[in-house]
C-alpha cells in the first residue's frame, strides 16, 4: 500500500481537498492508497474543513467532514511514501523539519503537471467562493498527475 501525506499551512482548505479527491479517484481507479492531510501550522488543529471546502467537494460527490485538522510532526516522515505540499512555502517549510533518515519523499504536489503557476495551489482562504472551485479543478488535474507518476 502506498502512503501520501497531504500538506497545506492551515489543514482547513487545500490538503482536506487535496485526500478526498486522492482517495476518490484512487477508487475508480482502484489502487491500493492511503491518504492523510496536515497543516504546518497549528492554529486550526481539531477543526473540521473550512465550509467552503467541504461545500465545493460536496458538489462532486465527494465528502470530508469526517477530517479534522492536525500539525506534521517527525514520525510523518517516517510513516508516508510521499509528503506532497500545496505551495512553496509549505515545501520549504517541510524541507526545514525533514529527518535525514525521512523515508519519504518530499515534493511540491502540482510538480508533475505543467503549466500550474510553478506547481502550487493557491490559497482560496481569504478569497471567495471561486477561488474554491478553482482550488477543486486545480486539485483534480494535480492529484491525477501525481498518481500517474507515483504509480508508474
Ligand atoms: P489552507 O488555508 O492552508 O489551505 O488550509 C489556510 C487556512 C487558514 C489560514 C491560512 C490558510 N489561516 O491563516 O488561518
Amino acid at each position: 500500500m502506498m502512503k501520501v501525506l497531504t500538506v497545506c499551512l492551515g489543514n482547513i482548505c487545500r490538503s482536506p481537498a487535496a485526500k478526498g479527491i486522492l482517495e476518490y479517484l484512487a477508487k475508480e481507479k482502484g489502487l491500493d492508497l492511503h491518504v492523510e492531510s496536515a497543516g504546518t501550522a497549528a492554529f486550526h488543529i481539531g477543526k473540521l474543513p473550512d465550509a467552503r471546502s467541504i461545500k465545493t467537494l460536496k458538489s462532486v460527490g465527494i465528502d470530508i467532514t469526517q477530517q479534522r485538522a492536525r500539525q506534521i510532526c517527525v514520525e510523518d516522515f517516517h510513516e508516508f511514501d510521499w509528503i506532497v505540499a500545496m505551495d512553496s512555502e509549505n515545501l520549504a517549510n517541510l524541507k526545514h523539519i525533514q529527518p535525514l533518515s525521512s523515508k519519504a519523499n518530499v515534493v511540491m504536489f502540482g510538480c508533475y503537471r505543467d503549466g500550474v503557476n510553478f506547481g502550487e495551489v493557491d490559497d482560496p482562504y481569504y478569497g471567495g467562493d471561486a477561488g474554491f472551485e478553482a482550488m477543486k479543478v486545480q486539485l483534480f488535474s494535480i492529484a491525477d498527475d501525481f498518481l500517474a507518476n507515483a504509480y508508474e
